[in-house]
């Protein structure tokens, strides 16, 4: 267990070790890394047919392979700085039973299994090699106890999180909208929900993945709006926190 401090500096000195993580889990060879990271934007958006054609949940489950776990790394390991922003707006509001919705390479889940306020830790991702990389990750590190593992909110035996995070992935469902209204019926009144989204394809298409159909952004925003009520916080950043309009 660290300090709220240490848990920042292990981040921004190598996101969790997470290179030595990747060359240990993946068939790969050290001297082969960086070319692996530099190059994995391009082709997990090569992977994607570039219009919306396909099934969003069979992309993350069953396309993409170690291509998005390649492209989390590059990203997590190119905006430490954004995303050490995360892990404070985190520290600020995680506590107790805490689901890590989409949770990819386990930035988010790692940071708070390491807290001192956090009980539990619900990983969930509908990729496998998601989960076995976060999972071998927890074991590395030391916390495998305080994390578990699922495809689906489903299959989970909890009533109501005490903190929600879903952070980048409303873009990538068919129907955030829905989604966040489950997030509603598994917070109690003094949860907290931790939430960003990108419904944008990009300048150039590269996020062909991304949804942003006019009328499903539309909906996932009456929703927003309806059912939950932003928690102000002075962090810069587009990451916002929400507790439940009762
Ligand atoms: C862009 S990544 C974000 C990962 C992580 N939250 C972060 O901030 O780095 C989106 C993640 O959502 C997961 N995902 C996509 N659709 C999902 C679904 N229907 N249920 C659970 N996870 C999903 C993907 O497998 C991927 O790991």
């Amino acid at each position: 267990m660290k300090n709220n401090e240490n848990i920042l500096n292990h981040f921004l000195k190598d996101a969790f070790d997470l290179k030595s993580h990747l060359i240990e889990f993946l068939p790969i060879k050290p001297k082969n890394l960086n070319d692996f990271l530099n190059s994995a934007k391009m082709e997990l958006a090569n992977l994607h047919p570039g219009d919306n054609s396909l099934n969003c949940s069979k992309f993350y489950e069953e396309m993409v392979g170690d291509k998005h776990l390649a492209d989390l790394a590059a990203w997590h390991i190119s905006s430490k700085d954004y995303i050490v922003n995360t892990l404070k707006l985190q520290q600020k509001f995680s506590k107790n039973l805490v689901l890590d919705f989409g949770g990819g390479i386990g930035t988010h889940s790692l940071a708070n299994a390491m807290s001192h306020n956090v009980e539990h830790v619900f990983f969930v991702d509908i990729n496998k090699t998601n989960r076995d990389f976060v999972e071998f990750r927890a074991e590395k590190l030391g916390l495998r106890k305080k994390i578990s593992f699922y495809k689906s909110i489903s299959e989970i035996n909890i009533m109501k999180f005490d903190s929600i995070i879903c952070l980048d992935v409303l873009e990538h469902l068919p129907d955030p909208a829905s989604q966040i209204e489950i997030f509603h019926e598994i917070m109690s009144d003094n949860s907290v929900a931790i939430l960003n989204w990108y419904f944008y394809k990009g300048e150039n298409n590269e996020y062909p993945f991304h949804i942003d159909d006019y009328q499903i952004v539309n909906k996932f925003f009456e929703i927003l709006q309806r059912k939950f009520v932003e928690i102000f916080h002075p962090i810069l950043i587009t990451t916002r926190t929400y507790k439940k309009f009762c």
